[in-house]
């Protein structure tokens, strides 16, 4: 078979993505969707439980602690819908609080993933009964999507796990006005972030949650390359490629590379890519927020922050907003 009739028959997605990032003069990129195959999905699932990790514990505490404030603050007959649900793990505290204060519960799950979202709805159904479910398999970004409100039901949309800062400003304003406009006012938003390092956090300890001992945030980024290698029928040599967690302090984010530990020239499609030693491949970021910047965010999408919940240590925030 030819390259040509090869390439045919892959991704197209994938492909352009990978083109569009890698074939450049300047600073080469991938985009962090291209993580999400199995392997990465459940890389990801690994990372959520790593010391370094602190934030998936850290926002599961703060809803252990606040799950009846959070739900009870719209009061009584409130739909719950969640962004990027995956298996919704952590939602279960919400809704199980959200259960035990009013007597119909309905969960709208969306997510680009069917098998996250089955899951999702199996768990729910066996350990929270009485909760109905409308999952909804898009992805909330490129596709349209639907929220449901039964009649006198108030909406409680949640954005959480941090996922907003893998977006820039502009997107990240983008997602939240596109969520408005599924909103009415005095519907709310329970968003997730992470926070800004400062007197409480340090950039050391963002940097671990990034590049953990044991090398699994490692594994994670790099295996980005093992899928193009597998869907594009790329050479990636992993061994000369090391993981780099970096701190951007003017973006107040955390950046992921993929760095060239030599002089090389990858083979992509029938296209040839050459890495200069030390040039690397950006693959994600991770914004970080200080207060300030999470109302502005939150006001440029028609939200006003009305409470929110943080740890003892100031690490991560979860916000609760009024549709205005
Ligand atoms: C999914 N997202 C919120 C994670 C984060 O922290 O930005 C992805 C991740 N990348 C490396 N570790 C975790």
């Amino acid at each position: 078979m030819t390259a040509a009739a090869t390439v045919s028959t892959l991704n197209d997605a994938v492909l352009s993505a990978a083109l569009t990032g890698l074939n450049v003069k300047g600073q080469k990129s991938l985009p962090p969707w291209l993580f999400y195959d199995d392997l990465g999905s459940a890389l990801f699932e690994q990372i959520t439980a790593l010391p370094e990790y602190y934030l998936t514990r850290t926002e599961r505490a703060i809803f252990a602690e606040h799950a009846h404030e959070i739900v009870s603050a719209l009061g009584s007959d409130i739909t719950l819908a969640e962004l990027g649900a995956g298996s919704a793990a952590k939602t279960g505290i919400l809704l199980r609080a959200a259960s035990a204060a009013q007597p119909n519960v309905l969960y709208q799950p969306i997510d680009i993933s069917a098998s996250a979202l089955d899951e999702a709805a199996a768990s729910i159904a066996e350990h929270i009964p009485g909760v109905a479910i409308i999952p909804q398999v898009a992805n909330y970004i490129t596709e349209r999507y639907t929220i449901t409100r039964p009649a006198h039901y108030k909406v409680m949309a949640l954005y959480i796990g941090s996922s907003i800062g893998n977006f820039s400003p502009t997107e990240a304003i983008s997602i939240l006005c596109n969520l408005r406009h599924h909103l009415a006012p005095g519907d709310a938003l329970l968003l997730g972030v992470d926070l800004a390092p400062g007197r409480h956090k340090s950039v050391d300890t963002l940097l671990a949650a990034y590049d953990d001992a044991a090398g699994t945030t490692a594994a994670f980024n790099q295996n980005i390359l093992t899928r193009l290698n597998r869907e594009l029928a790329a050479d990636f040599d992993l061994s000369r490629f090391a993981h780099r967690a970096r701190w951007n302090a003017r973006d107040s984010r955390i950046e992921m590379h993929l760095e060239s530990l030599a002089d090389q020239t990858v083979h992509i499609a029938g296209k040839r890519i050459a890495f200069t030693p030390g040039e690397t491949i950006h693959t994600e970021n991770s914004h970080k927020f200080t207060t300030r910047a999470l109302k502005t965010l939150l006001t440029n999408a028609r939200f006003t922050p009305t409470r929110t919940f943080t740890d003892a240590n100031h690490t991560f925030a979860v916000t609760l907003a009024t549709a205005t």
